[in-house]
């Protein structure tokens, strides 16, 4: 794909306005995971050393747009930059349009969705928020698949658009996996529900040549292949579609499972061929002869992409699966993409960060890429024009969210 990047771009003394995806997790005014801010440093950092006057916009969380409410308030990501960057960030009103900038200084705009015009993507606020800039930095894959007007319609009125350093490794690292991918190319896919997973279900099962199901969204898949699965959750309107995925991809099923007759921490865990499955009894995690097998596919993998744990990891009682399936994806020589918000969880309750070749800070951008969908975010920059010579440059291992150190 070829983007205008940051590289490409001269900004010294130029007013930029950096679209990031700071929607990070908070506990009242507390930022209880910070890695999305941390990914959003190398293109702010990059502009500030550049000597550009730095206006950084986002959204937190999904407030009533034009509400007087201001629980959202990016107040504490203010906060948090400003100590990671050691330097004053202070957070600025949207409509106060009369705040100077100086060249190497930065600003924050106050939660853009409390703007009633973002979410519509409204031209009257996409052409406000671009008259600020002369140019306009995309950096926010988290909300690529937005057609907002901070992420989209901004870039129509904007002198010039590129992307940033975070959302051009993205970008990168998805194409690498699914448009252009070193074979075989292997997917695990986890998680509640065959339904949530749908539209990646059918894309991969086209573009991928193994499909390894794990968590809940497996038992549709065996008992569409006759398997008894007791009293686990299964989706029997999903079970014709779950057997047209199977016949037309290779999708090796679990052989053994882990049960329980209740879901708690307290809960035993008992080991089951898949061919026993009691019925009072639910699946809770793939057993360690499928985590064998599967490990063995993926071993012998020229692309690994990881959605979804393999069963209740939260319990340590359930998470040997996920854990068997995250050191096999931290051991394998094949390029490993991983992504969405249980997989980051359990990759850093495995410790393996560092050893994926590519975490993604999107959930429903990560998703929607590997469904085969075109991101609005994205395909707006494309339709700006560059020259031949400019594209992707960034460095993969660099910019990886994992390698920015906690203190900075
Ligand atoms: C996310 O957390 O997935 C992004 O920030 C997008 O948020 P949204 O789903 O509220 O648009």
């Amino acid at each position: 794909m070829v983007v205008n990047t940051l590289a490409d771009t001269y900004l010294r003394n130029k007013r930029v306005v950096i679209r990031a995806d700071l929607n990070v997790p908070l506990d009242g005014t507390t930022i209880t995971n910070d890695l999305r801010i941390r990914a959003s440093l190398p293109t702010i950092e990059f502009a500030l050393n550049k000597g550009a006057r730095v206006l950084v916009v986002s959204h937190l969380g999904r407030p009533e747009p034009g509400a007087t409410n201001r629980d959202l308030s990016l107040q504490p990501v203010a906060d948090r930059l400003r100590d990671l960057l050691k330097r004053p960030v202070d957070l600025i009103q949207t409509r106060d349009h009369d705040v100077d900038i100086n060249p190497g200084e930065i600003k924050l705009l106050e939660n853009i969705r409390f703007e009633a015009g973002e979410t519509k993507n409204d031209p009257d606020l996409a052409r406000s928020l671009a008259s600020r800039c002369d140019v306009y930095i995309n950096d926010a894959f988290g909300t690529a698949h937005r057609a907002h007007a901070s992420t989209h319609g901004i870039a129509d009125y904007a002198k010039e658009s590129c992307a940033g350093l975070l959302l051009a490794s993205e970008i990168e690292a998805l194409e690498r996996a699914v448009a252009n991918p070193t074979r075989p190319l292997v997917a695990v896919l986890g998680g509640a529900k065959v339904s949530g997973k749908l539209e990646v279900l059918h894309n991969l099962k086209d573009i991928a040549d193994t499909l390894l199901v794990g968590g809940g969204m497996a038992n549709t898949f065996l008992l569409a292949s006759g398997h008894d699965v007791g009293d686990s959750l299964v989706e029997n309107d999903l079970v014709d579609n779950a057997q047209a995925i199977r016949e037309a991809t290779d999708l090796p099923l679990p052989v053994d499972v882990m049960t329980a007759e209740s879901i708690s921490e307290q809960s035993h865990a008992f080991l089951r061929l898949i061919e026993s499955v009691p019925s009072v009894e639910s699946i809770v995690d793939i057993g360690p002869e499928t985590a064998r097998r599967y490990s063995k596919i993926i071993a012998n993998a020229g692309t690994v992409i990881w959605n979804g744990p393999m069963g209740i990891f939260e319990y340590p009682q359930f998470a040997e699966g996920t854990r068997g399936i995250a050191d096999a994806i931290a051991e394998t020589s094949a390029f490993t993409l991983a992504g969405g918000g249980d997989t980051v969880a359990a990759i850093e309750q495995f410790d393996i960060t560092d050893r994926i070749d590519y975490i993604s800070t999107g959930g429903g951008a990560f998703l929607e890429f590997i469904e085969g969908k075109s991101l609005p975010g994205i395909e707006v920059l494309k339709q700006k024009p560059v020259t031949p010579q400019k594209r992707l440059i960034c460095p993969l291992k660099q910019l990886r969210p994992s390698n920015f150190s906690r203190e900075h």
